[in-house]
């Protein structure tokens, strides 16, 4: 029993699930005969002589610094060229001008510093992040770009009116490399947006944060930014270009990742974000810095329904564990997720908890995780990972609570068993009456032992989850 496996013993939901679809198909179309995979192959030009019928061409990840238009002039049904992570200076999109079903063309992590312009109608997918780009990189013909769902761009430095020329289009995404910014010496620059559902935008990974563009998007559904740096004083520059940013009502998703800050920012940022409309927020790789104390915040009405908190390190040593958790679990929110941290603890909400869906995968848990806590009485599922050792070592803890708080009667469908490994039940102690009454009468997952198929076990899970929602919605209609 490895420690690895011990972490995700405790797995707390609350899901209701119907049926589990399991087993996925994967289809192999006749496309993937026109699909050519030469990256990473230490290329520095493109090879000639590619199928004619070449529909999917991966050149990424070479030292290609130069393309012809007879590299790829012949390929006329090339829908997709991913060309990232070569070594291209500059570029004449008149290259494409025989390619006129180029759908998705990935340029991002070049060194392209200059390009020349031409209307390539047919392009979705369009990615120059990651560049050597002074300017952003938008020609007038991206304004004739009517089928354009993805645009990725880099800059050094942007002016008002760069994206002009593509303002009336309606894009689902642009994603902004700001890696290599410097900003202006004086005053707050401003950058127009004019429609996207998801912005993304990339800060350098080592400076502090210091953006000071007045961004301003239409309709922005979705934010994410990757690579923030906080400390104590700059925490209100942050602060100060989201309240610019996510002045609408329309801002539902806001996903930072990785971010380093100190826990006073991490809260005045909670504190900030907590009124506003936003309704699932993800931190993705989390860093805790110089010192964990008591702060204040209200936990004013939210419309916040998810927080989610995927990897964090903390690297503050002495703390006091209280002032953490309780932050977490006083949370008026309905969804919860804390995975992949070092917390080792969870405290049981001083009120009843708003609390329907709690995700604890992989902590390092102890089994006083809201030990004799009846505040969480509208947990309507509980799942369990369970292992021969934690069956024989900590079981009895569960059975207890389960006693006491008259939770999961038999006949009940919320308690969800998944076995890590058999457990045969001769392994299981006879005063677990619970248990093996459980194990025999319920169908229960077994957890997959391949690592690949992890995500498909999860993603069946929330299939399930989200079925059961459907059906009471459609129950409701036919009722109604
Ligand atoms: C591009 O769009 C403009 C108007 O937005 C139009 O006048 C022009 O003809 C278009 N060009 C092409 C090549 O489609
Ligand atoms: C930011 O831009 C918006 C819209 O362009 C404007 O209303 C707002 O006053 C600007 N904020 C600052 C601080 O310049
Ligand atoms: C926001 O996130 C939720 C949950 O992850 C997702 O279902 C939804 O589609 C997202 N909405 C947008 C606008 O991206
Ligand atoms: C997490 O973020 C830090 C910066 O805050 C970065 O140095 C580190 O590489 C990131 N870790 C992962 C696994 O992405
Ligand atoms: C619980 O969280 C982990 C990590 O974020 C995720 O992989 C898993 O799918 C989640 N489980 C459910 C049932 O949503």
């Amino acid at each position: 029993m490895t420690k690895d496996k011990e972490s995700i013993i405790r797995s707390f939901c609350c899901v209701y699930i119907v049926t589990l679809i399991l087993g996925a198909m994967i289809q192999f179309s006749n496309e993937s005969e026109f699909v050519v995979d030469m990256s990473k192959m230490k290329l520095t030009l493109v090879p000639k002589d590619l199928p004619p019928k070449t529909k999917v061409l991966d050149i990424s990840q070479n030292y290609i610094s130069k393309l012809y238009i007879s590299d790829i002039s012949y390929l006329l049904g090339l829908k997709v060229l991913k060309l990232s992570h070569n070594r291209l200076q500059c570029l004449d999109f008149s290259i494409f001008k025989f390619n006129q079903d180029l759908e998705y063309l990935d340029l991002s992590h070049n060194q392209l510093q200059k390009m020349s312009c031409h209307l390539i109608a047919s392009l979705k997918h369009l990615d120059l992040s990651f560049n050597d780009f002074d300017v952003l990189p938008i020609c007038k013909e991206f304004g004739n770009l009517t089928q354009l769902s993805f645009l990725g761009l880099s800059a050094t430095k942007l002016r008002q009116l760069d994206l002009l020329p593509i303002a009336h289009l309606h894009l689902s995404h642009i994603l902004l490399d700001l890696e290599n910014y410097n900003a202006k010496e004086s005053g707050t620059e401003s950058l127009q947006i004019l429609n996207t559902e998801t912005l993304h935008l990339v800060f350098h990974p080592n400076q502090l944060f210091s953006f000071q563009v007045n961004i301003s998007v239409n309709s922005l559904g979705c934010l994410q930014l990757t690579n923030v740096k906080l400390n104590n004083d700059n925490c209100q520059v942050l602060i100060k270009f989201l309240s610019e940013l996510i002045r609408g009502p329309t801002l539902l998703n806001f996903t930072l990742k990785h971010v380093e800050t100190t826990w006073k920012c991490l809260v005045r940022v909670f504190q900030f974000l907590w009124p506003k409309p936003i309704e699932y927020l993800n931190i993705y790789n989390l860093t805790i810095i110089e010192s964990i104390d008591e702060e204040d915040f209200t936990y004013s009405k939210t419309a916040l329904k998810a927080l989610k908190i995927e990897h964090v390190i903390n690297r503050v040593f002495i703390y006091s564990q209280t002032v953490l958790y309780t932050f977490f679990s006083e949370m008026n929110i309905m969804m919860l997720t804390l995975s992949d941290t070092p917390f080792i603890h969870m405290l049981c909400p001083q009120t009843s908890s708003t609390f329907q869906f709690l995700n604890f995968t992989q902590n390092v848990f102890t089994d006083s995780v809201f030990q004799d806590c009846s505040k969480l009485v509208r947990l309507e599922t509980l799942i369990f990972v369970l292992s021969p050792n934690f069956v024989q070592s900590e079981w009895c803890h569960y059975e207890l609570y389960f006693a006491h708080h008259n939770l999961f009667h038999e006949g009940s469908n919320n308690l969800i068993l998944i076995l890590l490994e058999p457990i045969p039940q001769n392994c299981i102690p006879s005063k677990y009456h619970k248990l093996k009454a459980l194990m025999t009468q319920r169908t229960y997952l077994e957890w997959p032992k391949e690592k690949s198929k992890h995500g498909l076990f999860w993603a069946n899970i929330r299939a399930a989850f989200n079925m059961k929602l459907t059906l009471i919605a459609e129950n409701n209609d036919a009722e109604t």
